[in-house]
């Protein structure tokens, strides 16, 4: 039985006052969750120290949003995933739909940041998931195929024991507009069996979250799809009381 995992993308938001009372609202509530689901909160890398300060009792885990391709040199404004291992993150975000539409990150970009975490021991959580218009050209599944596969075809399984996926159709982030319980099932389904087919042991243990506009109030009706195994969680996550009953809603 796969631990249910509730992930915050804090994603660019946030003050050294708001993360301070976020983060203090988050380990008093955490108390209650301890044992019952796995919690973890990606801040802008800036505040990752502030969070981890507060944090360093253990029962929420941290992670940085993004990391260098490279291990290390001149590469300005980047962040290692050594860096990244030296402040206690326990995860990493890979393949957000915003860097890649944003920023162009590619695939063969996402490969090298997930084989960085892997190798480095940390959980790299790979998101996937497709555009309005590729879902409405009946595209759906073979975008996510393509982003899940690629990972599984170029990084031996030893770097891939702790992989997290996140399924977040780009339609449903920060929209408001929710994928159905159906629908999110259904697409956990498929990467399941994506996943089965490469390795059922893999397919077995690791866990696919669901993003995209999820809520206090829609979170444990999208829990109850067999695959769906929690949440990455954006603009809810930095309401400390709504994320909060998310991480309630998949323990
Ligand atoms: O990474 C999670 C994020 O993309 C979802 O955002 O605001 O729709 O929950 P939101």
């Amino acid at each position: 039985m796969r631990k249910q995992l509730v992930a915050g993308n804090w994603k660019m938001n946030g003050s050294r006052e708001s993360v301070a009372a976020l983060t203090e609202g988050l380990k008093s509530g955490a108390a209650e969750l301890a044992g019952k689901v796995d919690v973890a909160v990606f801040p802008s890398s800036i505040f990752v120290q502030r969070v981890a300060d507060t944090l360093s009792s253990g029962e929420i885990a941290w992670g940085v949003q993004n990391i260098c391709t490279e291990e290390k040199g001149a590469f300005t404004g980047e962040i290692s995933i050594s860096m990244a291992k030296d402040f206690g993150c326990e995860m990493i975000l890979v393949g957000h739909s915003e860097r890649r539409s944003l920023y162009g990150e590619t695939d063969a970009e996402v490969v090298t940041k997930v084989r960085h975490a892997g190798k480095a021991g940390l959980i790299p959580v790979l998101c996937v998931g497709e555009t309005l218009e590729e879902r409405e050209a009946d595209k759906t599944m073979e975008v996510v195929a393509r982003q899940v596969q690629v990972v599984l075809n170029e990084i031996q399984s030893e770097y891939l024991e702790k992989l997290v996926i996140a399924y977040e159709p780009v339609w449903a982030i920060g929209t408001g507009l929710t994928a159905s319980p159906e629908q999110a099932q259904e697409v956990h389904a498929a990467i399941r069996q994506l996943l089965t087919e490469h390795d059922a042991d893999m397919a077995a243990r690791t866990r696919i979250l669901y993003g995209g506009s999820v809520k206090g109030s829609n979170a444990a009706e999208i829990f109850t799809g067999a695959d769906v195994d929690g949440g990455l969680v954006g603009g809810a996550s930095l309401d400390v009381q709504d994320f909060l009953t998310i991480c309630r809603a998949a323990s």
